[in-house]
């Protein structure tokens, strides 16, 4: 089974963490768990990416040496991704020393190898994007991503010789249409290669924060070179004595947003070239969340902090309702309000009732007892399919589209009650075996549901299992239909997701 290693970009420490970080996060770490179910070995990686000059530059204003200022706000950093339950198995810093001579000795090999030139670079630069721009690619003057007024900047760098990568990226494309998904990323991609491609800097002058360049320590690594470089320096040291890489590249994938396609898709695979590695397996570029159409953004200044979203709803109905709502891949609104909708209404009535009425009625009509086999119902059939057609989804990095499966299964279920009515087979003792099969099918479903969702609902899906006095294995293997242990002891369960008001701010 091969290896699966997925990443988040690296995030800039000079803003605070917002929903829409916290988005990618919980989406890589959805593939990695359930990567993990799957029994593949896994490997999450996500950290910060710490020298842009925004935070030199703040740390200046506030007195501080620069690394003295990351190291404090890099814990907000810390505690979102904690709070988000992100199983990542390293957090990165690009301060990181270990990084940083990854980093230095990734582009000697690029100097050395003759693709790396002294040029004067004149332009205009988005301290934001950290990305210099043409004025044709300016709106009104402004960048387009943020709407700031870019820098014009002329200065002594380090080229490096994109435009002789041309060929060897669209071959690369060629030979793997799923190199970039969702296909309309690919096409942006690929279209923007067969421009034709402009070398770039890989320097930047004057700038005391960064990784020197090892050849010219006057000079610093632009900050987008330092910061893709870290999914490949990660494994080196991740685990100390213990090359990961080996392992895990180039079996990665990426997971980004679409505002930094070109950076990962063009120049990340053609500096992997340059310096002798092998390019990453595949890339998925996501959509941005929006507020009122509006993509949410520090800049912009319509932030949701996802603590607070936490904080009244829990993190799984957090981490479920941005998969859900907004299909992956896409952009999409998000509002609290729809968060509160899709609480009350899909985790409280559908999912959180199926489990309090299963479990009810099997303390009520069965003493506690699970029976011990199904009935004549087709729910079998329909968790029979629900592990391929999950996986296959996720596998496409549908993420939106295997909850939608899942979600198929528990409204075939609370269907199932309504029109069984396992209230008046109860009734009736010659109906015992009826009823026997609904509640082993409602248990059975239930408990396939879960293990489908416990890469989405982390915290949830113990608690389902163990009210259904299951084990808490979460191999995949186990959707199988038929695989609910009969065990005695059951009692009404507590509600999984209580009652809460709409956060005053919302209503
Ligand atoms: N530091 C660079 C990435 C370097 S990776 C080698 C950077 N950082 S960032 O803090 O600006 O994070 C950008 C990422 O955050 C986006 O690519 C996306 O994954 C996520 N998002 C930020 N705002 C978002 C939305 N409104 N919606 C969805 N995702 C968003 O760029």
């Amino acid at each position: 089974m091969k290896p699966f290693y997925v990443t988040t970009p690296i995030y800039y420490i000079n803003a605070d963490p917002h929903i829409g970080n916290a988005y990618t996060t919980i989406a890589a770490d959805v593939l990695a768990r359930h990567h993990r179910q799957r029994g593949q070995e896994t490997f999450f990686l996500t950290g910060t990416d710490e020298h842009a000059s925004n935070v030199a530059r703040v740390a200046a204003k506030q007195g501080l040496e620069p690394k003295v200022y990351a190291d404090r706000v890099v814990e907000r950093w810390r505690e979102v991704t904690e709070r988000v339950n992100a199983s990542n198995d390293f957090f990165i810093r690009t301060s990181d020393q270990e990084h940083k001579a990854f980093v230095q000795e990734f582009l000697q090999r690029i100097y050395d190898g003759g693709d790396i030139y002294e040029g004067v670079y004149s332009g205009l630069y988005c301290v934001f994007c950290e990305a210099f721009y043409t004025e044709a690619e300016l709106v009104d003057g402004r960048c387009p991503i943020h709407g700031t007024v870019p820098e014009q900047i002329e200065e002594k760098n380090y080229f490096f010789r994109l435009s002789a990568y041309q060929d060897r990226l669209l071959e690369l494309y060629d030979r793997d249409p799923r190199f970039v998904l969702p296909g309309f990323r690919y096409n942006e991609a690929r279209r923007f290669i067969e421009q034709g491609l402009d070398d770039f800097s890989v320097s930047r002058a004057g700038q005391p924060w960064g990784v020197p360049v090892p050849w010219d320590t006057d000079q610093v690594v632009y900050v987008w070179v330092d910061a893709l470089i870290n999914y490949l320096s990660a494994l080196t040291y991740a685990r100390p004595g213990d090359d990961l890489r080996e392992k895990f590249w180039p079996e990665v994938c990426h997971v980004l947003g679409k505002d930094i396609l070109r950076f990962h898709c063009v120049f990340w695979p053609a500096l992997l070239l340059a310096a002798g590695f092998d390019v990453p397996k595949q890339l998925f570029v996501h959509g941005f969340l929006l507020l009122d159409e509006q993509k949410i953004s520090k800049t912009i200044g319509n932030v949701i902090d996802p603590l607070d979203l936490i904080d009244v709803y829990g993190v799984d109905p957090v981490r479920f309702y941005l998969l859900r709502t907004v299909t992956f891949g896409q952009d999409g609104n998000i509002s609290v309000e729809g968060l509160h909708e899709r609480y009350e209404r899909e985790l409280g009535n559908e999912l959180g009732n199926l489990l309090s009425r299963t479990t009810a009625m099997i303390a009520r009509y069965r003493e506690g007892r699970i029976p011990d086999r199904g009935g004549s119902s087709n729910v079998a059939e329909r968790i029979e399919r629900l592990g391929s057609q999950v996986a296959a989804r996720l596998d496409a990095f549908d993420l939106t589209g295997a909850l939608e499966q899942v979600w198929e299964l528990i409204r075939r279920l609370n269907k199932h009650v309504e029109e069984s009515k396992p209230w008046e087979l109860a009734k009736d003792e010659t109906q015992r075996g009826a009823l026997d099969g609904v509640l082993y099918d409602l248990t059975d479903g239930l408990r396939a549901a879960t293990i489908a969702l416990a890469a989405y609902l982390p915290d949830t899906a113990p608690q389902i299992l163990a009210a259904l006095g299951q084990p808490p294995d979460l191999a995949w293997e186990n959707v199988q239909p038929g695989r609910t242990a009969a065990v005695e002891g059951i009692e009404p369960a507590a509600p999984l997701f209580p009652r809460v008001d709409l956060p005053a701010a919302a209503a």
